[in-house]
């Protein structure tokens, strides 16, 4: 016991393991779980009793207080595995305590990073197998918190489910990525939970994106909710422009998420003297660069695809096109990030964590 916490770990393993059953080559992103889970109850104003066990469904009430107010939060985030069979994590504390945020906004009661960080490193041990090696093989992390308290009183729970998920990812590549800049829906509003990982968040985006999916757009730059004059983040990633050869990204606010891959790309940029503006951008200034041909790149930067190009964006009825770049940000900091993740490169910033093998 530590500060009335009990970090015991209990550890059911798999009887059997499913791996064999599992086509690597032809992974879905987000369709294939590993054999084993973590699970984690708050009860009693306590979390308790942390277990490892064989991953498989979970019994709630149907009055369950996550099925009608919507208290649940998660993360997303990546392990990989070296030449060595070495297992690293990328910048692991960042998502903790992005979890703990995302909790305090939503009434959830945080949880303790310790017990977090051991939980995983021996969810990650006893399912390394499913890490495979290799430059875009990694391992997709879903930790997340869901309300179990049965009862339909609008009030927070007062119980919850701590969970951790994972999944086995290729290389990602969703096709060309065309985007249209909101102009009538919005993500987040002022002091609402747009810099949390609510799962309302994400819910409430899917109709406006199928509109923008039958428009050929596969996903929508959100702007401000007031003015939709200033462009924030995509549903699952910051986003970044090159005007010339400087990169512009919004600065984090209460309605943006403070993306891992985000800081990281600035932080890179900076180290790479690329210059970099973190500030308010206009639709205005964007749209009049793509007249000019002065904007060269549009890419995404999240922990799914690292960094993901965009071909073209879409506003007022206006489709704009990108130029192919022979020099490419978006390449350069992917690399760069890859070569980090992998362990393939000097770790100057510090970013990667090892999984020590048990
Ligand atoms: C809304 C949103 N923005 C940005 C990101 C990128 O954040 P990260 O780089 O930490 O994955 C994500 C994904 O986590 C997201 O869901």
């Amino acid at each position: 016991m530590r500060n009335g916490i009990s970090h015991a770990i209990d550890v059911v393993e798999a009887p059997a393991s499913k791996i064999d059953s599992v086509d690597f080559d032809n992974l879905v992103f987000g369709n294939v779980f590993t054999d084993h889970m973590m699970e984690c109850d708050y009860v009693d104003g306590q979390w308790q009793n942390p277990t490892i066990k064989p991953y498989g469904p979970i019994q709630l009430e149907p009055s369950a207080k996550v099925f009608h107010y919507g208290q649940a939060i998660f993360e997303g985030m990546k392990a990989f595995k070296d030449d060595e069979d070495q297992v690293w994590l990328f910048r692991p504390e960042a998502n903790i305590d992005r979890f703990n945020k995302s909790s305090v906004r939503l009434a959830i009661p945080e949880f303790p990073k310790e017990m977090f960080l051991e939980g995983l490193e021996t969810l990650l041990n006893l399912d390394r197998d499913w890490i495979k090696k290799g430059l875009g093989n990694s391992l997709y992390i879903r930790p997340f918190v869901i309300a179990t308290e049965p009862g339909v009183s609008a009030s927070p729970s007062k119980s919850y489910k701590f969970m951790i998920i994972c999944s086995p990812a290729k290389a990602y590549y969703s096709g060309e990525v065309r985007v249209v800049f909101a102009e009538k829906f919005s993500r987040a509003a002022n002091g609402g939970v747009g810099y949390a990982k609510a799962a309302g968040n994400y819910g409430a985006q899917f109709y406006p994106t199928n509109l923008a999916k039958e428009e050929g757009y596969q996903q929508i730059i959100w702007t401000d909710a007031n003015t939709h004059e200033y462009l924030e983040e995509a549903g699952t990633m910051n986003i970044f422009f090159r005007v010339g050869d400087k990169l512009l990204t919004a600065p984090i606010s209460d309605r943006i998420l403070d993306g891992v891959t985000r800081k990281s790309v600035i932080a890179l940029a900076e180290e790479n003297n690329i210059p970099i503006e973190v500030r308010r951008v206009t639709v205005k200034e964007i749209v009049e660069a793509a007249k000019k041909g002065e904007l060269k790149e549009i890419f995404g930067a999240g922990t799914a695809a690292t960094i993901n190009p965009i071909k073209g964006f879409g506003h007022m009825g206006e489709k704009y096109e990108l130029p192919e770049q022979a020099e490419s940000y978006a390449k350069f900091f992917k690399s760069k990030l890859m070569d980090i993740q992998y362990n393939r490169a000097e770790d100057k910033f510090d970013w990667r964590y090892l999984v020590e093998k048990k």
